[in-house]
C-alpha cells in the first residue's frame, strides 16, 4: 500500500524506530496517528515532526489496555475520517536472565505488551480496515521471533507468537482488501533496554558496545519497513544481521541457535 495520503496508526511512536516511522511516513505524506504509553516521548515526536505537525495527532494508551485500546479507532477517526493502516511497534525486552531466574511479573508483562497489545491493536481496527478499498496491517516481530536468543527466551516467544498471529492474518485475510506485512528486525540503535526499564550489567558493557557498532540506526530501518510496506511484502528482514542469520536458521537451526549463544552469553549473568 501507498502511504501517501494514508492515514496510518503507529504504536510506540514515542521513541526508537516507531518515532522513525512517524516521522518517515509524515515526510512521505502520509497523516499520522501515534500510539505510546509515554506523553512526554509522544511530545518529542511532535517536535520532531516540525512544520508537519498539523498531519500527526497523539494518543496516550497503554496497548495492554483492552477497553482503552478499544476506543482508540473511532476516537482516530473521528479525527482523521479513516485508518488505512496500523503499524504495531511498540515494544519492551525481557531481563537479562535465564528462564529460571526470570519471575512470572516479567514473564507477563512481556507477554502483555509484545503479545497482547499487539493482538489487541489489530483486532480493534481490523473491523475498520476492512471496509476501507485498501489497507495494511504491519506487525514488528523480532530476529529473535525466529531463533532462540538466550537471555531473551520470553522475549522470543512473544515476538514468535506475533510472527505466527501475523502470518495467520496474512492467509485469512487473502481474499480480502487488507494486506499483512511481519517485520523480523536485527540489531537497532535505540534506548530499548533502558526504555523496559532492563540494564545491562557490567559483565556485558564490551560485548555490548561490540554490538552497538553494528546496530542499524533507527531511521534506517523505518525507512526498509516502509519502503517493504509500499511493496506489500510477506515479511521484512531488517538489517544485514536479520537477513544473514535468517539464511543460517534455514540452513542449520542448531548451528544458528550456537551462533547466537556465543554473540550473546556475556550478556547473561555467570
Ligand atoms: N531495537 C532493536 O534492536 C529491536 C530489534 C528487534 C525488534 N525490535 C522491536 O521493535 C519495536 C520497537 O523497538 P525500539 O527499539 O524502537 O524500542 P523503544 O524502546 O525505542 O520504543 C518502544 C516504544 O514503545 C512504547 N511502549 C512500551 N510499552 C508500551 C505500552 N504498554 N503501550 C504503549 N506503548 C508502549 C515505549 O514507550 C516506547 O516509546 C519493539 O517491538 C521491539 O521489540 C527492536
Amino acid at each position: 500500500m501507498q502511504v501517501q495520503n494514508k492515514v496510518i496508526v503507529v504504536s510506540g511512536g514515542g521513541n526508537g524506530i516507531g518515532r522513525e516511522l512517524v516521522l518517515n511516513l509524515l515526510a512521505k505524506g502520509a497523516t499520522v496517528a501515534a500510539v505510546d504509553i509515554s506523553e512526554t516521548a509522544l511530545q518529542e515526536t511532535v517536535k520532531l515532526a516540525g512544520n508537519k505537525e498539523h498531519d500527526l495527532s497523539t494518543h496516550v494508551v497503554n496497548i495492554t489496555d483492552r477497553d482503552a485500546v478499544a476506543t482508540l479507532p473511532e476516537r482516530i477517526i473521528s479525527k482523521h475520517g479513516a485508518v488505512d493502516g496500523i503499524i504495531n511497534c511498540a515494544g519492551i525486552i525481557q531481563p537479562f536472565v535465564r528462564i529460571k531466574d526470570l519471575d512470572f511479573a516479567a514473564i507477563e508483562r512481556v507477554m502483555n505488551i509484545n503479545f497482547y497489545g499487539t493482538l489487541y491493536m489489530t483486532k480493534a481496527f481490523l473491523p475498520h480496515l476492512l471496509k476501507r478499498p485498501e489497507a495494511h496491517i504491519t506487525n514488528i516481530s523480532s530476529m529473535g521471533g525466529f531463533l532462540p536468543v538466550p537471555g531473551q527466551t520470553i522475549y522470543g516467544a512473544s515476538k514468535a507468537a506475533v510472527k505466527l498471529l501475523t502470518e495467520g492474518l496474512h492467509s485469512e485475510l487473502l481474499n480480502t482488501h487488507v494486506r499483512v506485512t511481519v517485520v523480523f528486525p536485527g540489531a537497532i540503535g535505540t534506548n530499548i533496554a533502558a526504555n523496559s526499564g532492563v540494564s545491562i550489567s557490567a559483565r556485558s558493557e564490551s560485548g555490548n558496545r561490540q554490538r552497538s557498532i553494528k546496530a542499524l540506526a533507527p531511521s534506517k530501518a523505518a525507512q526498509i519497513i516502509i519502503d517493504g510496506i509500499e511493496q506489500n511484502r510477506y515479511r521484512i528482514l531488517v538489517g544485514s544481521d536479520s537477513a544473514f542469520m535468517d539464511f543460517i536458521y534455514r540452513v542449520s537451526p542448531s548451528r544458528a541457535a550456537k551462533f547466537i549463544f556465543n554473540q550473546m552469553q556475556s550478556l547473561l549473568p555467570e
